[in-house]
């Protein structure tokens, strides 16, 4: 769809009339104190409010659901406003996240003071891939790495980073293996015969990886699941006995925790123990579910993660943060340096002692990077450490007693009992075709907009996901989610 001439010149004379009211316009203007503090000001308490209105429930709208032409088509209205309307104009448009009726997707309604951090992390700018450009991030972020290392069980030697998103943490833990075990691939190019395992239901990003790192879509083999959507470890020894009869060099095993579509989690013990006996190395995809090590209550279902020679974690789908705060963990912290062995002399001297900690681009796939550390730890120095326990427990307690909900329902079937807070479901009081039924009935929630629940495809038929992010939905919200899916059915 082109932009048309009358299209620019209605956004340029609206822009025009905005720097004119407020004369924006010189660089000054744009730098301006007064006009940053009032409008920040105003910003922090139309949020405020809306937070409260979010958490009660009270406008009923998760999603304000717009046809997207429409909506791409309306955004030439949007520059007529002064900065907070400007700000109010984009909220009115976004799905609310700290709505309780919001169960979809594995993002988590951020703690507010993490907002705050993400003020002072864009406008300090920190870019973080050297010390000088970002001494106080640095220092939090090890700080952090520390002390969530040793809640996985590494010990002392463990190291790791932050970065942007599990997708990218994982391709680090991949190029990690790949540095291990074939120490000349990143010199010499590679053979393209390396291969990771990974279970049937692991996410795509992984297939990803493998494809980035020119391995191809047979770098990756996927293991059959069993009925709970875990990897099938019995199939490990004679998947990697075949993949190696065929020329394949497995190099790794990846362990999902917890998987994207039903939640399950492998069993990591014993792909550890599996990885240990043929001296592969052991990745676990924790993007979800690594945040299950700060709950007492459900540690044990990561049994096994303390065999991982790396870990993909992310802190926005239950730890409080918002996207895209993800750290990648290493057993042993030098791992992380053999990964990238570069130089580049206008950013990182090689004169400096072996494995500094503080020059965080030597380690990472991105050079400049933002603050992430903050979100973090603003979280641990204003709510405690606790929080994380407190949050993710209450997360898995939900779901199980959403399960219940579902459960004692005549009219609705579970997939599978969740094993942490990532649930599937479908009406089954119907005659028709029951994935038809269950697609239009989310169809139908999401142009309505109250509820937010998503779908997934599990052995052929449509389910409707959801993912308990939310820690302010009660089990009152499931119920009358129930109630409105009936009736959508009924209509
Ligand atoms: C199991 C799993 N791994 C990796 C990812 C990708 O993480 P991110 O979206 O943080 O890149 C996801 C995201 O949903 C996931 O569920």
């Amino acid at each position: 769809m082109g932009i048309t001439r009358r299209d620019e010149l209605r956004f340029e004379s609206a822009v025009l009339k905005t720097q004119q009211r407020n004369n924006t316009n010189t660089i000054n203007e744009i730098y301006d104190a007064d006009a940053f503090r009032d409008a920040g000001h105003r910003l922090v308490d139309f949020l405020a409010d809306q937070l409260d209105s979010m958490k009660a429930g009270t406008n009923k709208q998760t999603l304000p659901w717009a046809e997207p032409t429409a909506l791409l088509n309306s955004v030439d209205g949007w520059a007529t406003a002064e900065a907070n309307k400007l700000f109010e104009q984009v909220f009115q448009r976004c799905i609310r996240l700290h709505d309780p009726r919001y169960m979809g997707h594995q993002l988590m309604p951020p703690a507010p003071v993490t907002a705050l951090a993400g003020m002072l992390t864009d406008f300090m700018n920190n870019g973080m891939g050297v010390y000088e450009m970002g001494p106080a991030g640095s220092a939090m972020e090890q700080w952090l790495i520390r002390r969530i290392t040793a809640k996985f069980g590494f010990g002392e030697a463990a190291g790791g980073f932050m970065t942007h998103g599990g997708t990218l943490a994982n391709l680090t833990g991949m190029l990690a293996a790949r540095a291990k075990q074939c120490p000349g691939a990143w010199q010499k190019g590679e053979p393209s015969n390396l291969a990771v395992m990974v279970s049937a239901q692991a996410h795509y990003c992984m297939d990803r990886a493998a494809r980035v790192m020119g391995w191809g879509g047979e770098g990756v083999i996927q293991i059959p699941c069993n009925d709970q959507f875990q990897m099938n470890v019995d199939l490990l020894e004679q998947t990697l006995a075949k993949a190696t009869a065929a020329g394949k060099k497995v190099i790794a095993v990846c362990g999902t925790a917890c998987t994207t579509s039903t939640g399950s989690i492998d069993d990591l013990q014993a792909i550890g123990r599996f990885c240990q006996r043929h001296n592969l190395w052991f990745h676990v995809d924790g993007a979800h579910g690594g945040a299950i090590a700060f709950s007492d209550q459900y540690r044990p279902l990561l049994d096994g993660i303390e065999l991982a020679d790396s870990i993909g974690m992310d802190f926005h789908k239950m730890l409080l943060a918002p996207s895209l705060t993800s750290a990648v963990l290493f057993k042993n912290g030098k791992d992380a340096y053999r990964t990238f062995t570069q130089d580049a002399d206008y950013l990182l001297s090689a004169q400096q002692e072996e494995d500094p900690w503080h020059d965080v681009a030597r380690r990472s796939f991105e050079c400049t990077k933002t603050m992430l550390s903050l979100k973090v730890f603003s979280i641990v120095a204003i709510h405690g450490w606790d929080v994380f326990d407190k949050n993710v427990t209450r997360l898995i307690d939900l779901a199980a007693s959403f399960a219940d909900v579902i459960k004692d329902a005549d009219d609705f079937e579970l997939a599978l009992a969740p094993q942490a807070n990532i649930l599937c479901f479908r009406f089954t009081g119907a005659e028709d075709d029951l994935n038809q039924v269950n697609a239009s009935i989310r169809k139908t929630m999401i142009e309505e907009g109250q509820f937010y629940i998503v779908q997934t495809v599990l052995q052929g038929e449509t389910w409707l996901r959801t993912t308990i992010s939310n820690p302010m939905s009660t089990v009152a919200h499931f119920r009358e989610l129930l109630e409105r899916i009936r009736d959508r059915a009924t209509d």
